[in-house]
């Protein structure tokens, strides 16, 4: 981090790459998502990635291919500690690049109507509102998810054309 006019601004240089196995990171999946039934469901057909700041792994996505040129990012986290450092938004950036790689021209991402942060967190990165998969929630997930007070029922899809 640097100090500039007085702002604290994220100097971050991540490692970020694919990789094979979730095992060593199911904590950090399992913060993006209550549900290890899901996320072993869409790791079978998606791409996940890791990022590390040297050696400390500090954040993970997951990408999923929709159709030939459309994507999703399903499963974005970064460990508590490092969260607020502009982690979030380099992931985002690292998602972009990956699909961009793979020939994909859209990416999209779906959060719940009660996540209140992540629905700030996503259009700052320049995602815009696509559709609400009304009930997607309560139809998906055995347990009632309540945050912020609010329970979790829709989920609101923001979409990107990259
Ligand atoms: N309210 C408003 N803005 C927020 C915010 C909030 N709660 N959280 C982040 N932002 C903004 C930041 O101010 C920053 O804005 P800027 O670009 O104008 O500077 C931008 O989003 C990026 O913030 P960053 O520091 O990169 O976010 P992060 O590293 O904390 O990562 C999450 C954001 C959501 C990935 C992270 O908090 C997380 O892992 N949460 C738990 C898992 C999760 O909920 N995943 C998403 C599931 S849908």
């Amino acid at each position: 981090m640097i100090l500039i006019f007085g702002r604290i601004v994220p100097i971050i240089d991540l490692d970020i790459r694919a990789v094979n196995s979730p095992e060593p990171y199911w904590d950090l999946l399992l913060l993006a998502d209550p549900s290890r039934s899901m996320i072993e469901e869409y790791l079978a057909d998606g791409k996940l990635f890791a990022a590390a700041w040297e050696e400390t792994v500090v954040g993970v996505f997951v990408i999923v291919p929709l159709g030939e040129n459309d994507w999703e990012l399903k499963n974005i986290a970064v460990s508590e500690e490092w969260q607020g450092k502009g982690v979030g938004k380099a992931l985002i950036e690292g998602a972009i690049e990956a699909v961009k790689s793979e020939g994909g021209t859209y990416l999209e991402v779906g959060t719940g109507n009660s996540s209140i942060d992540q629905i700030a967190f996503y259009q700052k990165a320049g995602f815009r509102m696509q559709r609400i998969a009304k009930n997607f929630f309560t139809l998906n997930y055995p347990d009632i998810i309540i945050e912020n007070g609010i329970e979790c029922r829709d989920m609101i899809v923001f979409g990107m054309d990259l």
